[in-house]
């Protein structure tokens, strides 16, 4: 069992468990009472800002459990391949997951952590093309929440971020490839079994993770972060990444907004717009107007004008066959790049 603090520690929550996510992409640790697993289900937005020491950009929960009849890996008690959570928001995947124990099984289910920036080095040296292939080869890869389109390893969000699917994709030679890396690195496979209250938060553009089998109600809270801060990464697969990036930028200048958004390729909202919306999420999540103008130190009037015209913009984007659209764009896009 890796090392496990108390929170907050003589050196601080947030600095010590950023040091640790940086240093070795996880941290185990054992929250006080605003830090308890409760808190996680019962406000995951305050509970992760006080973790991280920073309000998120989004937060998504979710009950890892299982249910009569749960297929997902999140709802049955089956062991758990390997892989990353890579369910986008503006192109990115969660920069941290976060994974509150509320009870451990009875036998098994362990957590399973695997390092990407070891494993990508492995490739490098082991087959050479397979590394090139992994950065510069935009390929569909398919999730139980749908498909991430792009390179397996990307810059996503202005980080660099490792992808992949629990199970390999039928005819998908690199995936194939990769995952024989994966089951390569069985040795260099971090096991956690975590107790009642403890918190195992993982950087989840850096890592791989999984679980045993179980018996008994296990059962964790699950959430999935996307913050402003960004964790470490190997600078020379930094500029590799960008290099990739640059080019299929530029390739890309004409296909439409959302094509390059959900291909990690679209600029960043400016940093007004990502505070408004902050401010129109916090509102839908039922902070109160008046504590939010307060602190944003703008009048409750604009709050809801805010709050309309973004309600007004998804409505719209939601209308019609926007979606399908997009995908067609997208395939075009990857048919082109792949043509060179
Ligand atoms: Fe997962």
């Amino acid at each position: 069992m890796s090392e496990r603090w108390i929170w907050p520690g003589p050196e601080g929550g947030p600095a010590r468990l950023f040091d640790e996510l940086a240093a070795r992409g996880f941290s185990v640790l054992r929250g006080d009472a605003a830090l308890a697993p409760e808190e996680a289900a019962r406000a995951p937005w305050s509970f992760a800002e006080r973790l991280l020491g920073a309000r998120p950009i989004l937060v998504e929960r979710q009950p890892i459990k299982a249910v009569p009849g749960g297929r997902s890996f999140a709802a049955s008690s089956a062991a758990a391949p390997l892989h990353t959570d890579s369910q986008c928001f503006a192109g990115a995947p969660p920069a941290v997951q976060i994974m509150a124990c509320v009870r451990p099984a009875e036998r098994g289910g362990g957590c399973l952590l695997l390092d990407g920036w070891p494993l990508l080095s492995a490739i490098e040296r082991a087959d050479p093309e397979l590394f090139r292939a992994l950065f510069t080869v935009y390929r569909r890869i398919p999730f139980v929440f749908g498909d991430f389109f792009g390179p397996t390893v990307s810059l996503r969000g202005g980080a660099l971020a490792l992808t992949h699917a629990p199970v390999v994709p039928p005819g998908d030679g690199i995936a194939a490839r990769l995952a024989r890396f994966v089951e390569a690195s069985r040795r260099e496979v971090i096991e956690l079994s975590l107790g009642p209250a403890d918190i195992l938060v993982v950087d989840n553009r850096r890592m791989l993770h999984g679980r045993r089998a179980f018996e008994g109600a296990r059962e964790f809270v699950r959430l999935l972060v996307w913050t402003e801060a960004r964790l470490p990464s190997p600078p020379a697969y930094d500029a590799l990444a960008a290099e990739v990036a640059g080019a299929a930028a530029r390739r890309l200048t004409g296909a439409p907004r959302a094509t390059r958004r959900r291909l990690g390729l679209g600029a960043p909202p400016p940093p007004e717009a990502r505070r408004r919306l902050g401010l129109v999420l916090e509102m839908l999540r039922g902070v109160p107007p008046g504590v939010l103008a307060a602190r944003a130190g703008i009048p409750e009037p604009e709050l809801y004008r805010l709050r309309d015209a973004a309600l007004a913009a998804a409505e719209e984007a939601l209308s019609g066959d926007a979606e399908g659209a997009d995908d067609g764009a997208l395939a075009e896009a990857l048919g082109r790049m792949s043509r060179g």
